[in-house]
């Protein structure tokens, strides 16, 4: 297979870094001879190449059922091409207008308390409701007909952070049939979801309903299949979306805003439908010591973001400044806007994008940042700041569609963080998915290496090694893939809570982890769950690294064992263990350590693994984050001081650096 080393522009006519955000001109029409050129003005200033526009425009667009106005968006669209701005074009389905909710109550969504929605917010639609998906469909594809061949048009920006779910009856119908469609019989439902247990047995189709605290949320197969549905459903309302673009489009990227880890949605799922992945990016620094932690979490969310499609994605919204919403809307710290934007496209961002461009006079979102102030001119600080932004991007055309070479890569699976987050044993309100992902994944980066974050289904080719924390759910194919990719050779690391029920939720009979046992060489035969204040401790290398919340008891079957335990009944244990199987090796953690342990072992495996690091011989400082893009030839080298302490970092070959807090550092090699 020929590895792909740069990919195209996202925007094929724009080799560029895109530089904007939302725009909101309809937002100041009134105004437009004044405040819509000084816009154009000020963008060229702050170095904005790019702006998304008509995200929430749809009354604007349709103010009376099926009466267009597209007069302003085409002067919108004149003058940003007018200004070399390429138009990021939304379609406008995150928010409708009152005369749809009024005229058709059938838009508005239903709890799961089965109460309808009165008209108000936004991402709130029913996306069942054949009302709502034919006023989208013929808005969106005026849109298409009227903007195709615009010369400002660049990308789709597909509605607005798909989330939350509707409990209506066409939805009740909806789940229904897909239920139908994904077992067959109700026998086979009944199986899948264990409803022997508690006379939960359905004797007819039209018995399942979707979850509610009113009704029934303890059968978990349940819960687990309405999630999956709900993912549907917004694939299906997005493919809807994007028909009239794709038909009068076809040459155009379509992609639609996602949110991180949110949970609502498989992000993997959705992500086989959009030509590129984005996300919206709001980390909430403190300027303190926590920002090293901040920047791990959001450097993870840009690399799952750029895992969906394995190339370089968007990154559709962040703060220039302040974000209103946070319980405290602190400023950024002098370099804080530039770490940001750097941390993304080190992370495999071509873009670096805002919310918002000119901050709006009134309602919600009016002291949220953005790149204008209420105050109007270039001399403010954030201005300053974003500004400066835009110098630097203009010097990185070389980095548009590099790829980021990463031979290490953690799996984090939306299926099992359902599945955990809904436990009925263990810690129910700590079984902490994502954040120990997370902290597998802050212990490999702090090796100065790149690494690839990756749904469990993903083909695992070209790495050398996985981490797999929490692997508790083993989606069908996964144990076999593991299973080849440590036969050939790789080096797998899997810890407690692995391998104990299928893709519904059922346990593997005949002992955890499941279909990994002969794998990780080891038979898991109880979990003990601790008190917030209880602490055991592995014994490993002649250290003792404390461990909290959760212990596994196993035993070795052909495994060796590298660690034990160091208290309770089961002191002397095994804790840590290594299997030898074909080729590879397979490393398992029988509990919830801290991150000194994470370090340590990590450290060992990146070396065994033979993993170079970014900086050869160089040993990362704590609240330094390296990472590299490359194109085959030039790697692009990206040190960033995510701390507020100046740190120096010896480059080995690039020399000694000293970085100011949150002052990032890109060098090439060669
Ligand atoms: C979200 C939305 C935007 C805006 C920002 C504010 O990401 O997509 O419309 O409300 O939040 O942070
Ligand atoms: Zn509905």
């Amino acid at each position: 297979m020929e590895t792909i080393t740069r990919h195209p522009p996202i925007v094929a006519k724009v080799p560029h870094i895109l530089h904007g955000g939302d725009y909101n001109p309809d937002q100041w029409i009134k105004w437009k001879d004044t405040i819509w050129k000084e816009d154009m003005r000020l963008a060229k200033r702050s170095g904005v190449n790019s702006l998304s526009v008509g995200i929430f425009s749809w009354v604007a667009l349709e103010p009376e059922e099926g009466v267009y106005r597209f007069e302003w968006l085409d002067e919108v669209m004149d003058m940003l091409a007018e200004n070399g701005i390429t138009a990021v074009l939304a379609t406008p389905s995150g928010a409708r207008p009152a005369w749809m909710s009024r005229k058709y109550p059938e838009v508005l969504r239903v709890n799961a308390r089965r109460e309808r929605n009165l008209h108000g917010e936004r991402h709130n639609h029913c996306l069942s409701s054949p009302v709502y998906r034919e006023k989208t469909l013929a808005i969106n594809t005026r849109l298409a007909e009227r903007y195709g061949s615009h010369p400002a048009l660049g990308v789709w920006h597909i509605s607005n952070e798909y989330g939350g779910e509707c409990h209506c009856p066409l939805c009740q119908e909806r789940f229904r049939t897909y239920i139908r469609n994904r077992y067959g019989s109700l026998d086979a439902v009944n199986e899948a979801w264990w409803t022997s247990c508690w006379s939960h047995i359905y004797t007819d189709w039209s018995q399942i309903e979707s979850p509610s605290p009113l009704g029934e949320i303890n059968t978990l197969g349940l819960n687990l299949d309405w999630k999956r549905f709900t993912t549907e459903q917004f694939v299906d309302f997005y493919l809807h979306e994007i028909k009239p673009l794709k038909k009068l489009t076809p040459a155009v990227p379509c992609t639609t805003n996602l949110m991180g880890t949110y949970p609502g949605v498989d992000y993997p799922r959705l992500a086989e439908v959009l030509d590129v992945a984005s996300w919206d990016s709001y980390p909430q620094w403190t300027g303190t010591e926590r920002d090293t932690e901040i920047a791990c979490w959001t450097a993870f969310c840009h690399d799952l973001t750029r895992g969906l499609k394995g190339k370089p994605f968007m990154l559709m919204e962040s703060s220039p400044s302040a974000t209103n919403w946070r319980p405290v809307a602190k400023l950024h710290r002098p370099n804080v806007h530039m770490l940001q934007s750097m941390l993304a496209v080190a992370h495999g961002a071509d873009t670096v994008q805002y919310f918002q461009f000119r901050k709006s006079r009134g309602a919600s979102e009016k002291f949220h940042g953005a790149v204008v102030d209420h105050e109007g001119t270039e001399n403010t600080r954030v201005f300053q700041d974003v500004a400066a932004v835009g110098e630097r991007l203009k010097k990185l055309d070389g980095v548009v569609g590099t790829t980021t070479p990463a031979k290490a890569a953690i799996i984090y699976d939306w299926n099992i963080r359902w599945a955990l987050d809904d436990i009925q044993g263990m810690l129910q309100s700590k079984t902490d998915y994502a954040s120990t992902v997370v902290a597998h994944y802050a212990a490999l980066r702090a090796q100065g290496i790149n690494v690839d974050v990756i749904d469990s289904r993903r083909p695992l080719d070209g790495y050398s090694l996985v981490a797999a924390p929490m692997l508790y759910m083993l989606r069908p194919g996964v144990a076999e893939s593991l299973g080849a990719f440590v036969k050939q050779g790789g080096t797998f690391a899997a810890t407690y809570a692995t391998g104990y029920v299928n893709e519904s939720d059922l346990c593997f009979l005949g002992g955890f982890p499941g279909p990994l046992k002969e794998v990780l060489g080891i038979w898991c035969e109880e979990i003990d769950a601790l008190y917030p204040e209880d602490r055991n401790a592995i014994q490993w290398n002649g250290a003792r690294y404390e461990v909290r919340d959760l212990c596994e008891l196993i035993h070795t079957r052909g495994a060796e064992t590298l660690g034990v335990y160091g208290g309770d009944f089961y002191a002397g244990r095994p804790a840590l263990t290594r299997n030898r199987y074909g080729e590879g090796r397979a490393y398992f953690i029988a509990a919830r350590t801290d991150q000194d342990f994470l370090n340590a072992f990590y450290h060992t495996l990146i070396d065994e693994a033979r993993i170079p690091r970014i900086l050869k011989n160089v040993k990362t400082p704590p609240g330094v984050s390296v990472s590299s893009r490359t194109d085959g030839k030039i790697e692009y080298v990206f040190l960033m001081n995510v701390s507020p302490q100046t740190v120096t970092v010896d480059a080995g070959a690039l020399g000694a650096k000293s970085l100011e807090p949150y002052e990032t550092w890109i060098t090439q090699i060669p």
